[in-house]
């Protein structure tokens, strides 16, 4: 095991019926700044539910976040916490709002002169103004960690930051309010908690049995679970099994003391940059290429993969990464992510602008350091 440093300080609110709960958890005085994305959350007896809970607050609204929010449309809402005299934001939508809002958060107390430096250059988060969410989509995580991933579209780029000072002081989780999500991305959010315990699990081993099986036991229950969400739609409890998988697959929880491989998520926020292609489609297109690649460096977790979680007994070694690699494709497909390269608009062009753009700015990805430019048109050379 590594050496690490853990404490996560947000309190879950869990259930039927919770979303009142957010006017117990608000400071009394604070005049607060509810944000959400494109209107789903007024379709569906949300934004009734917050607007009731918050009737004794001193409220300021912001909507129009985008899914993959874009850096203009929040520099909008930071220049209404400033003027409004914000003390504090709830987040009302899926990752995207609350990604949106964390950035807000941080961005209204930046000193520097643009904020989009915290994204690009690193630039330290020292204040933010504190945030909260009703979270509506079992995906990201992000309700229970310090991350955020914006958008800028003038440079196609799609960059995450990461701060103590943006972890939701609170975070509402109602499971019922994911009823009303396309199945689209239901799947999405799927293939998004997949991809997410697999980040930091198929990576290099340094003997960390307990990480090891609570990451097994997050896909197993996955596993179980997500034929049943389109089998029963309408059923509660795997919604609810559901939304405390995503969440605790990147609460911080499963990556302390373990080696964390990041590639196809870095790959895959590059392609959604460029294409538009849902997040977690396009994690699912470039997963199997990063195993194909790296099947040397990552050969020994994939087999553990194959054996302890897709049950696999193939006995050849190199005979079971391929049969890991395909049971996830399957896995994929079976949530109908299935589309090609073609199909979501990744050319050649666009690889190649990828690869310019990780080398331009010096980094590397994946556990080992071993993903550049060249690599990254490797990668995406053996996804389908
Ligand atoms: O915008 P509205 O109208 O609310 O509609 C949204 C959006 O169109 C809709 N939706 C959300 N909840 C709903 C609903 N529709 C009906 N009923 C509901 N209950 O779903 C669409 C997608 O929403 P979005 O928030 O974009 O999806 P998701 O939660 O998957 O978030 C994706 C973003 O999170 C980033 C991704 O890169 C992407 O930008 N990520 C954030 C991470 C983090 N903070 O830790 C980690 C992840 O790896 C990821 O990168
Ligand atoms: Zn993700």
């Amino acid at each position: 095991m590594n050496n690490f440093e853990y404490c996560n300080p947000v309190r879950v609110v869990f259930g039927k019926g919770t979303i009142s709960r957010i006017s117990d958890l608000i400071p009394k005085d604070a005049k607060v700044l509810v944000v959400y994305g494109g209107g789903s959350i007024k379709k569906n007896g949300v934004y009734d539910q917050v607007k009731t809970a918050l009737k004794n607050f001193n409220v300021v609204e912001f909507g129009g976040v985008e899914p993959n929010p874009q850096y203009s449309t929040l520099m909008n809402a930071v220049k209404i916490v400033k003027e409004e005299n914000i003390t504090f934001i709830l987040s009302v939508g899926g990752g995207s709002t609350l990604d949106g809002s964390k950035f807000i958060a941080a961005a209204a107390k930046y000193e520097g002169s643009d904020p989009w430096d915290i994204l690009e250059k690193g630039a330290e988060v020292k204040d933010a103004v504190p945030l909260a969410d009703v979270i509506t989509l079992p995906a990201t995580g992000s309700e229970m960690n310090c991350l955020a991933v914006i958008s800028k579209k003038e440079t196609m780029e799609k960059l995450a930051f990461g701060s103590p000072f943006v972890f939701p002081k609170f975070s509402i989780i109602d499971p019922s309010v994911t009823f009303t999500l396309p199945l689209r991305q239901v799947a999405n959010g799927i293939a998004d908690t997949f991809v997410h315990v697999i980040e930091q699990y198929v990576t290099h081993s340094v003997n960390s049995p307990l990480q090891d099986r609570q990451a097994e036991a997050i896909l197993l229950a996955l596993l179980d679970e997500a034929p049943k969400v389109f089998a029963m739609p309408n059923d509660y409890e795997v919604r609810a099994n559901l939304f405390w998988m995503a969440t605790q697959a990147l609460n911080g929880w499963l990556n302390v003391g373990v080696a964390q491989c990041w590639a196809t998520h870095n790959i895959g926020h590059e392609i959604t940059a460029r294409t538009g292609v849902d997040h977690g489609r396009s994690l699912a297109l470039v997963l199997p290429g990063v195993w194909r690649h790296q099947r040397k460096e990552k050969g020994e977790r994939i087999v553990q993969l194959g054996r302890r979680v897709f049950k696999l007994d193939e006995p050849n070694f190199e005979k079971a990464i391929d049969a890991t690699i395909a049971a996830t494709v399957k896995f994929f497909q079976s949530l109908g992510i299935n589309a090609t390269k073609a199909e979501y608009g990744v050319t050649d062009e666009v690889i190649k602008a990828i690869a310019e753009l990780v080398d331009s700015r010096g980094v590397k990805f994946g556990d080992r350091g071993n993903i550049g430019g060249k690599e990254i048109v490797e990668i995406l050379n053996l996804c389908d």
